[in-house]
């Protein structure tokens, strides 16, 4: 058994996220701490709501609300939404929890004492016309870089490239289009980052086996240009995790906080602590995760994200903990993922083009969602929801192949043998041949989910249904049991233990579809078939079933149509 710590990138607060969000953490995420825990592993599997910043702020004005007022409002929305898409955090917290607070602050005096944290007079842009100092996102040019229009002050979308405002070209205000603006000198304290810059190389180097995307992006950073720059970790806002505070190594900070990507990724370890304290545990529960002399040495820590995430994870987060100089347990694998896009072009929250989560779960049940998006998640490269390939997945995939398999199975032996495992016949070469299928099938199943290639994975498991449904159709108990119902009887027998397989190895995929199977197979241990023929067998005769209600309803066309309409956006 091992320990295995996970983390998805935590969601902004300041809306709802779409299906594209969802698919680049929280979705693979979630179907790995799964698998993993159905493995027999311990796995911790945190996410939180990322609440500081600008966005956050500015979400609140416009919803009326006092920011932290918004900000549990949000985080309650942001939780009964993940509960509906079965997200089995073992905590979803808050980064503007007093945890994380007090780490935010801890780390930060230690990257001080350590001769890692600079105070540096900044240029800071000054809005003249919106009356206020214009944080990184709400500045938006050209990127020196690639040229793109639309780069913002932090973070230029189109290339990656991680940015300061002044770098710029013709920079205006995100919130009013103004180009009247201002650079103003103000003091702010900077992250050494360009003195890592060697041990981070190093760590990335040390790393076996990490996706392309990642190492990719991280080496960029690293190299390009002027290489790893120092960056600024505070701003002049109100909302977030206070600069000035007791025991502080620097002073005249009044009045700034910590620019959110500082704070945010601590969280995973401050939520990791309000687990604890939620839990009635004390400190050594969520040390034993995080800190590497009190137990998390044998952790394997896998991170989650979209990979516009990946510069902070690969380097800005790992900065942070090195450069504390405390045995803080690093990030073993990042899993990040390429864009989703939708029907072709770009989700847009402005445009109400694509599919929001609140709204995904209004129309279809959680399952449907989670494997076709898993199923096609952008694992090598981008990929596109379209309704039509959505409509395919369902019917194709969950209705036809494994619902339908389910249910003649199920209704064929109540009505020729009663709801229990039937008597008679025995298993043959038929029975041995679908056997070796799947034990050939669900070896790669496996091993794609290791290795965190779940879209192979998808592949695996639809291949594992598919085995069972030639083998009944081959085997064709409906005819057989006019001559020979001993025959018959033994192919179901066969059928209905394979769908109690199904049940368990479905389970990381389409958690409430794999409960309600195993329920009605009776199913009281669903533990992993590690011996395949003993689970073929885990349903005795006489073992009572029941017929389970529809599983997966189909997508007629129609209404197919009708939601293309509904989604296609203002434009
Ligand atoms: N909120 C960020 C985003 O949505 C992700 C933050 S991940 C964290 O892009 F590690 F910093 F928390
Ligand atoms: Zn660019």
């Amino acid at each position: 058994m091992a320990r295995i710590l996970i983390t998805s990138a935590l969601p902004y607060i300041n809306g709802i996220k779409h299906l594209g969000n969802l698919v680049g953490s929280q979705l693979p995420s979630d179907a790995y701490a799964r698998y993993m825990r159905l493995r027999g592993h311990e796995v911790m599997y945190i996410c939180a709501t990322d609440e500081h910043g600008t966005p956050a702020e500015l979400a609140a004005a416009k919803a009326d609300k006092p920011v932290d007022e918004f900000c549990k409002d949000m985080w309650q929305v942001q939780k009964d939404i993940a509960d509906g898409f079965r997200l089995s955090f073992d905590y979803f917290g808050r980064s503007s929890s007093q945890r994380n607070r007090d780490l935010t602050q801890h780390l930060a005096t230690k990257l001080g004492e350590a001769g890692l944290i600079e105070e540096v007079s900044e240029k800071q842009i000054y809005s003249i016309t919106d009356g206020r100092y214009l944080p990184d996102r709400y500045i938006e040019g050209t990127c020196p870089n690639c040229g793109d229009d639309k780069a913002r002050g932090d973070q230029c979308e189109n290339c990656t490239k991680q940015l300061d405002p002044t770098d710029l070209i013709n920079p205006r205000s995100a919130i009013s289009g103004s180009t009247d603006l201002e650079v103003r000198e103000t003091k702010h304290l900077y992250l050494r980052q360009s003195v890592m810059r060697e041990k981070l190389d190093k760590w990335i180097d040390s790393q076996v086996g990490w996706p392309i995307l990642t190492t990719s992006i991280a080496k960029k950073w690293l190299h390009d240009g002027d290489g790893l720059r120092d960056r600024g970790i505070t701003r002049d806002l109100d909302w977030g995790v206070p600069v000035q505070y007791e025991g502080a190594p620097w002073s005249g900070m009044d009045g700034k906080v910590f620019y959110v990507w500082f704070d945010a990724p601590i969280e995973y370890i401050a939520a990791t602590a309000e687990w604890a304290d939620a839990n009635g545990l004390d400190d050594s529960a969520w040390e034993s995760w995080w800190r590497t002399d009190k137990g998390a040495d044998d952790v394997h820590y896998v991170q989650f994200m979209g990979k516009d995430n990946v510069p902070f994870h690969t380097l800005g987060f790992p900065a942070t903990l090195m450069g504390s100089g405390e045995p803080w347990k690093l990030v073993d694998f990042i899993k990040s993922y390429n864009w989703l896009t939708y029907e072709g072009g770009k989700f847009s929250t402005s445009q109400g083009r694509g599919i929001f989560m609140n709204q995904a779960l209004e129309i279809m049940p959680s399952d449907y969602w989670r494997w076709w998006l898993l199923s096609n998640a952008p694992e090598s490269s981008d990929s596109d929801f379209t309704w039509e390939s959505f409509q395919a997945g369902v019917n194709k995939d969950l209705a036809d192949v494994l619902g339908n398999f389910v249910s003649r199975v199920t209704k064929f032996c109540r009505g020729k043998f009663g709801e229990a495992v039937p008597e008679g016949g025995t298993y043959g070469e038929a029975e041995a041949t679908v056997t070796s299928e799947i034990a050939k099938r669900l070896a790669a199943y496996q091993s794609h989910m290791e290795s965190i290639e779940l879209r192979k994975a998808t592949a695996d498991l639809r291949a594992i249904w598919v085995a069972g449904n030639e083998y009944l159709q081959a085997a064709a108990p409906w005819t057989v049991y006019k001559q020979d119902p001993a025959a018959a009887a033994a192919t179901v027998r066969f059928a209905l233990n394979l769908i109690r397989l199904y049940g368990v190895l479905s389970a990381p995929f389409i958690p409430d579809a794999a409960a309600k199977i195993l329920d009605a197979m009776g199913a009281s241990d669903a533990a992993w078939p590690d011996d395949l023929d003993a689970a073929l067998s885990a349903m005795p005769i006489g073992q009572a079933f029941t017929v389970p209600e529809v599983l997966f309803a189909k997508i007629s066309d129609d209404t197919r149509v009708e939601l293309e309409e509904r989604f296609a956006g203002a434009s």
